[in-house]
């Protein structure tokens, strides 16, 4: 279903203290802007309608969570949602905002100091139509690699997609981009963990009979753990080790 554009939502959401409305100025000190700034840093990206993140962030206290959307028109059903899961819970809003970001420029946003626990991206846009727009990819080694910055060692991606494209290819991005895949599944529900939570295009995927893919990988230590080479690049050396040859020959 097509989002349309919701001229309200900018003063709704500059209205919530939980919405970052800055999301430039705090890296480096994302911790400290929780009421417990101890407790582990969870990372939603692409959190959407916010139907994933409400109910994860309410059930656990004991972590902090930052949920991540490029657009507003979603952040403001995120927003109403973590109001309406918080008040029914009886609790206050501390431990969880959420910000409007590009991801693919979060280099910055959050940084090395800012001691990420865990990633969930759930069900991101597979751009599979079009190879050369795989880039857009959130699970793309270019990146994944920008969330080692801030990942912890031996921190975790949690990973759900109902595209067959983009969850075989994740499955060399990872590793490529120094990752171990310590779980898979091609069938999600066919035996549902019982710390899934499904998200509304979970449910949409699920009603129309597709089959949910998921995947948990962990962050391992150090630069040598990163192999990907990026295509263009590849494409350069490649040429450059046939032109040696070919003048070798000569
Ligand atoms: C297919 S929806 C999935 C939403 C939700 N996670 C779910 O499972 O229902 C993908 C979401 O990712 C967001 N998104 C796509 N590219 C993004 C980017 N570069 N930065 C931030 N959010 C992005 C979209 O706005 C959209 O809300």
């Amino acid at each position: 279903m097509r989002m349309r554009f919701k001229p309200y939502a900018h003063d709704e959401l500059m209205a919530a203290d939980f919405h970052v409305h800055e999301p430039l100025i705090w890296g480096g000190k994302w911790h400290a802007q929780y009421a417990r700034p101890e407790q582990p840093f969870v990372l939603e990206l692409g959190c959407g309608k916010g139907g994933f993140l409400s109910q994860l962030a309410c059930a656990h206290p004991e972590n902090n969570y930052l949920g991540i959307d490029i657009t507003d028109k979603v952040l403001i059903l995120a927003k109403r949602k973590i109001e309406a899961a918080y008040t029914e819970a009886g609790r206050p809003i501390d431990n969880v905002k959420i910000m409007s970001t590009d991801i693919e420029r979060i280099k910055g946003v959050l940084t090395a100091e800012d001691t990420v626990s865990r990633i969930y991206i759930n069900f991101c846009n597979p751009w599979s139509k079009n190879a050369s727009s795989n880039k857009h990819r959130l699970t793309y080694p270019r990146q994944l690699i920008q969330y080692r910055e801030f990942l912890k060692d031996g921190g975790e991606i949690y990973f759900k997609t109902d595209d067959d494209d983009l969850f075989r290819d994740s499955l060399e991005y990872f590793p490529a981009s120094g990752y171990e895949i310590t779980w898979k599944t091609f069938d999600l529900h066919e035996n549902e963990p019982e710390w899934n939570i499904r998200t509304e295009h979970e449910g949409m995927f699920t009603e129309m009979g597709i089959k949910i893919k998921a995947l948990i990988a962990k962050k391992l230590p150090g630069d040598a753990a990163v192999t990907w080479i990026e295509p263009k690049v590849l494409k350069k050396m490649k040429a450059a080790e046939e032109a040696a040859a070919a003048a070798k020959e000569e």
